[in-house]
């Protein structure tokens, strides 16, 4: 069998597993999910869930990638139970579910970079007529997919790691290029105020629920994915300290994409932070219209913007595109060039519906009841989304955890921690990892997997 590759050094896989948390999840999710949440207090349960809960589900999968050297599939054959993979399988599903719609937003966000180059602002109406456009749009995704092609078949080191290398330090710094020029900006300080000072009074059933969602998907946590990337790292790597530092990337990139979004939001709400709540149309209409008040910075504000999302969306959909790949590799014994260029050919394919689904088919467009709210009809591209992100994603990560404290068992689960880590046996952080893993996150994931199925697909509301 061919090589499979690895990460060449420690900085640079935690460069490709921050690239892969860090993401649109990050600069278009967050953001709009705390205007939603009502605020700072979103936040704070947000980073809760991030250290208590998602962290430890984060070294279990890199420990399970690191032990077998295989992707999802493979590795659970390779400790003995055949008969878990199908946690892996669901998980290689959720990885193409998600990039075929992923792409597809990547995609507009890579062709909005012109579009602000060009001073076009026009707000809803412009995004409107702009997603009508199949064949440019389209283009711009099918653009979008094969870069991601390309660095996914230059393999680990040569490939994804030298691309999260170079993205990754290059994002940081023109976001917070972006967030100096927001905090200059007249209003500025009532939108950091909505933002960091929590109204605990906001918080309710629905918004602790959304900050566990925001929080799995935002670190790539349940299908697979760093349990993939996990097993590309050599023995001599300390996961757990990994682990905390890719969380602390990918909380401390989500913190500043609101301080980068919030301030120009007071600014044009004149402090009202009205247009805060404004849902996924945050990224594409509200800040375009706010680029468009900036006068002749305008246009390089929203490019720069828009190249930034593409950096971040980019070392995912890497990631997303790597789960299939290394399955098809390890399991079918494809070539990679192959697996790669044919599965992101299937994947964009798959996509083509959820690009379709914003007005150009009404069919795709309004025929996904997902009973939200008392049964509005809602498009493709979101009913994949409450299928994979917020209904697979759950039940994997519940599984995987369950599966390694209670099947492998945690002793198994320490030794492979241990390696690269001599004093984590007995620390106070192996005794909570051993608490997290084995009872609190299978047990918080799965209410939250039945509560999210009944909740978005048998329109049953139980809080
Ligand atoms: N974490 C990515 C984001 O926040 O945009 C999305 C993602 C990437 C989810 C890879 C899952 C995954 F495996």
């Amino acid at each position: 069998m061919a090589p499979r590759g690895g990460f060449s050094s420690r900085i640079g896989f935690i460069a490709a597993a921050a690239g892969s948390a860090v993401g649109l999840g990050n600069i278009w999710g967050f953001p709009f999910e705390v205007g939603e949440g009502g605020g700072a207090a979103f936040v704070v349960i947000y980073l809760m869930f991030c250290f208590i809960l998602c962290f430890p589900v984060m070294a279990t999968e890199i420990a399970i990638g690191r032990k077998t050297q295989k992707n999802p599939v493979g590795a659970f054959t390779a400790l003995g139970y055949k008969n878990w993979n199908w946690v892996g399988k669901l998980g290689i599903l959720a990885g193409i579910l998600i990039l075929s719609f992923y792409n597809v937003i990547a995609g507009w966000a890579f062709g909005y970079i012109f579009e602000m180059a060009a001073g076009h602002f026009g707000g809803g109406e412009q995004f409107g007529e702009y997603t009508l456009k199949i064949f440019k749009v389209g283009g711009y995704g099918l653009a979008f997919m094969a870069t991601t092609a390309l660095v996914v078949s230059r393999g680990i080191s040569g490939g994804i790691e030298k691309a999260a290398k170079m993205l990754m330090p290059t994002l940081v710094v023109m976001m917070l290029a972006m967030v100096i020029y927001s905090l200059t900006l007249p209003n500025a300080m009532d939108g950091i105020r909505f933002y960091l000072v929590p109204d605990f009074s906001k918080i309710n059933a629905g918004v602790v629920y959304n900050a566990m969602g925001q929080a799995f998907f935002s670190l790539s946590l349940g299908m697979g994915a760093l349990i993939t990337y996990g097993s590309y790292v050599n023995k001599k790597e300390n996961i757990v300290s990994a682990a905390a530092l890719i969380t602390l990337a990918d909380v401390g990139i989500a913190v500043i994409a609101g301080l980068m979004i919030f301030p120009l939001i007071g600014f044009m709400s004149g402090g009202t932070m009205e247009g805060a709540a404004g849902g996924p149309g945050l990224i594409f209409v509200t800040l375009p219209t706010i680029f468009g008040t900036l006068g002749s910075i305008g246009p390089v504000v929203g490019t720069l913007f828009f190249v930034l999302l593409c950096f971040a969306a980019l070392t995912s959909t890497v990631s997303l595109l790597e789960v299939p790949v290394a399955y098809a590799v390890d399991e079918l014994n494809i070539k990679r060039n192959r697996a790669v260029w044919i599965v992101a050919g299937i994947i964009f394919a798959i996509g083509i519906p959820s690009l379709l689904g914003f007005g150009y088919s009404d069919f795709f467009s309004t025929a996904f009841t997902t009973y939200k709210e008392g049964g509005t009809d809602t498009d493709f591209l979101s009913f994949i989304a409450s299928l994979a992100n917020d209904s697979i994603l759950p039940l994997g990560g519940c599984m995987i955890a369950f599966f390694a404290a209670h099947v492998w068992r945690k002793h198994n689960l320490d030794d492979e921690l241990a390696e690269g880590s001599p004093n984590y046996k007995g620390s106070f952080v192996q005794k909570y990892l051993n608490f997290a893993v084995g009872y609190l996150a299978p047990f918080v994931l799965a209410v939250v997997f039945v509560l999210t199925v009944l909740f978005k697909f048998f329109g049953i509301s139980i809080f």
